[in-house]
């Protein structure tokens, strides 16, 4: 049987890229799509140097249904990754419409595309986003779903066009994957995550901190109702994360059923441990200050990691000082990131 041939979207992201590596080391024969909106097309280079391989990639956005259409005509494909998307929740909040456009319109158009052309296995990027603020931990797959700003809703909305078209056509096989909090990177240090700007996420700010780009880091709220009052959340290593997809990937072409799984580890960390776990591995002081709650932020969120495991054979293997090692060699190699 020849290896199965899966379309990544978003292959250069910080996710895509180590999905990418991850699907290649699993046999699979990956074609990636980016548009390098939030991504840098060195991390082509990086995958090669890692992969021993030139990778095969087409550069566009997800909604160019031509763009689309010409990799599905080119040669078949046997399922698709999507994680082509925009992420970042106080950006969506000012510009709702940049949210809806690129993250439902990128669907709609994929999934057209596929229909087009039979392809009707899809791995989706969820998030525990669509799980508001949880009534319950750690948070199974059926607990309540709500959205609280615009990234959110694309994500929820994202999952109930899915779960229609499911319905419409059994014959699609998708599996709605709900990451919890992805830190770390490679242990080579070739890629990693590489955010533009000021950083959003509490891991690639800390690094930043460590690495003398940034005073200290602000901690957003320390009374909440957690052991040591800061927020609490299920970080999972990024190359967990990437097995998962893989894991999730033989399940829907060998099964050809539709699964909702969250990713996470099953257990909570609170923003000090992060803290303090980083400068373990680091060696490196990391200044805090504490600062009011960051608002739409939540006490605690984590996952009930069971269904992934029952369904896909899959659990996490990386601890919080891997994380937190893995993403201290991303950033010293890079201390600009791949730009710099
Ligand atoms: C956030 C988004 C989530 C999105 C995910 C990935 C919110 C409310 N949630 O998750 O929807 O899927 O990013 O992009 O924005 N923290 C600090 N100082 C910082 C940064 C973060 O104290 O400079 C704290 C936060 O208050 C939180 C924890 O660190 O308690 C994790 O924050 P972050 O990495 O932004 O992830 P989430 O907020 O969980």
């Amino acid at each position: 049987m020849t290896a199965p041939r899966v379309l990544l979207t978003g292959a250069a992201g910080y996710i895509g890229s180590h999905t990418w590596l991850a699907l290649l080391e699993a046999g699979f024969r990956v074609i990636g799509l980016d548009d390098f909106s939030n991504s840098s097309p060195e991390v082509l280079n990086r995958l090669q140097t890692l992969s021993g391989t030139a990778p095969e990639f087409v550069r566009a956005d997800v909604r160019d249904a031509m763009a689309l259409n010409a990799v599905f005509s080119a040669e078949p494909i046997d399922a698709v990754v999507h994680f082509a998307a925009f992420k970042a929740v106080g950006e969506s909040t000012a510009k709702p419409l940049a949210y809806y456009a690129n993250n439902i319109g990128g669907l709609l158009a994929l999934t057209e595309a596929m229909q087009r052309h039979a392809c009707k296995t899809l791995v989706f990027s969820s998030s525990a986003t669509v799980y508001g603020n949880p009534e319950q931990l750690p948070i199974r797959e059926d607990a309540p779903l709500s959205a609280t700003n615009p990234y959110g809703s694309t994500k929820l909305m994202g999952e109930d066009i899915l779960r229609d078209l499911q319905r419409a056509d059994p014959q699609w096989a998708m599996a709605l994957l709900r990451y919890f909090n992805p830190v770390g990177a490679h242990q080579s240090g070739l890629i990693g995550e590489d955010p533009r700007g000021i950083p959003n996420n509490l891991l690639p700010f800390v690094t930043q901190v460590a690495v003398g780009r940034r005073p200290h880091l602000q901690v957003f709220g320390n009374d909440y109702n957690t052991p040591d009052g800061t927020g609490v959340r299920d970080y999972i290593h990024v190359l967990d994360l990437a097995a998962g997809h893989a894991a999730a990937l033989y399940y829907l072409l060998d099964q050809r059923r539709p699964i909702t799984a969250n990713l996470g580890t099953g257990s909570g960390h609170s923003v000090l441990e992060v803290v303090r776990a980083f400068e373990l591995a680091s060696g490196r002081p990391v200044p805090v200050q504490f600062a009011p709650r960051r608002p739409g932020d939540i006490a605690a969120s984590y996952a009930d990691a069971t269904l992934a495991h029952q369904l896909l054979g899959w659990r996490t293997t990386h601890d919080l000082a891997a994380m937190c090692a893995d993403s201290w060699r991303w950033q010293r190699q890079n201390p600009n990131g791949l730009a710099g």
